[in-house]
């Protein structure tokens, strides 16, 4: 939707940057030639049609199953990220077996449901318990070779975490890479140590301060289970054998 995506893209490129580009797609159609540059493209399926509408809104699964494929046959990688609400490991087979006989893979990313950014909650009758236990499962899945984006470690870390209504913590005398090995920069060019922590910091501008002299050094929270991020942190934590796992990935 973005009017000056093409822009943005061709900007990343002449600067080398790797290129992912998140969409739900369901514009594809429209403007398939924004993803020629990129190098990865990350895509949402939340399940079969009835559990990514349920999540999702009407419609929001029209034409992407098309689009993706699409994608493949154009070369480029595709994940597609299901975001894991309930434990339901016959939503995540479903999900397996398309990407197997499409050609994509999956990564799946707990709810993220305690700060400014995300809505919604976990409902009552899941348990944490029930959860760590479904997480075990697709960490089964990866060992097994299904096609699961997700590096085994981030899916172990899954499987052991404490509470899944908190997100993120504080624990004295752990430090997260956020800030100093990766940040976010919102479209206003606003610079957070991450995205979890859009509204629970204070911003830098971009276009008027320097990241390196303004970042306090500091993030509200230095442990989490928040998809993207927790992945980031292992790879700062586990360099080599997270860069293995993700080159076997994507190659
Ligand atoms: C930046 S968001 C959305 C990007 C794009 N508009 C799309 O729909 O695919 C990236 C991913 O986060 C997922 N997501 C949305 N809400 C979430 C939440 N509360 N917790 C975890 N992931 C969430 C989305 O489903 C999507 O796969
Ligand atoms: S622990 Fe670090 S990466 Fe995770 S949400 Fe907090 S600041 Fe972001």
């Amino acid at each position: 939707m973005h009017k000056d995506i093409d822009e943005i893209v061709a900007l990343a490129r002449e600067r080398d940057f790797y290129i992912t580009l998140n969409s739900n797609l369901v514009l594809y159609r429209r403007r398939p030639e924004v993803f020629e540059e990129v190098d990865l493209v990350f895509t949402s399926l939340d399940g079969d049609e009835e559990a990514h509408c349920a999540t999702r809104g009407k419609g929001a699964y029209d034409g992407v199953l098309d689009a993706i494929e699409a994608l493949v046959e154009r070369g480029k990688p595709v994940v597609a990220i299901q975001v894991v609400q309930r434990p339901d490991l016959g939503q995540a087979e479903g999900l397996l077996q398309l990407a197997e006989q499409v050609g994509f893979q999956i990564h799946f990313q707990p709810q993220c449901v305690d700060t400014t950014i995300v809505r919604g909650s976990i409902p009552e009758s899941v348990t944490s318990e029930a959860l760590r236990e479904h997480w075990s499962e697709l960490l089964a899945f990866k060992r097994a070779g299904r096609p699961v984006a997700s590096s085994a470690r981030y899916l172990d870390e899954q499987a052991h975490w404490s509470d899944f209504r908190v997100s993120a913590r504080s624990e004295p005398g752990r430090q997260c890479a956020a800030g100093r090995g990766f940040f976010y920069i919102d479209p206003l060019g606003n610079a957070y140590p991450c995205a979890f922590t859009n509204g629970l910091t204070e911003p830098v501008n971009l276009l008027e301060e320097d990241w390196r002299r303004s970042f306090p050094g500091t993030t509200p929270c230095t442990v989490c289970n928040v998809g993207p991020m927790l992945e980031f942190n292992l790879l700062f934590e586990h360099p080599l054998s997270a860069s293995l796992d993700a080159l076997r990935r994507i190659s």
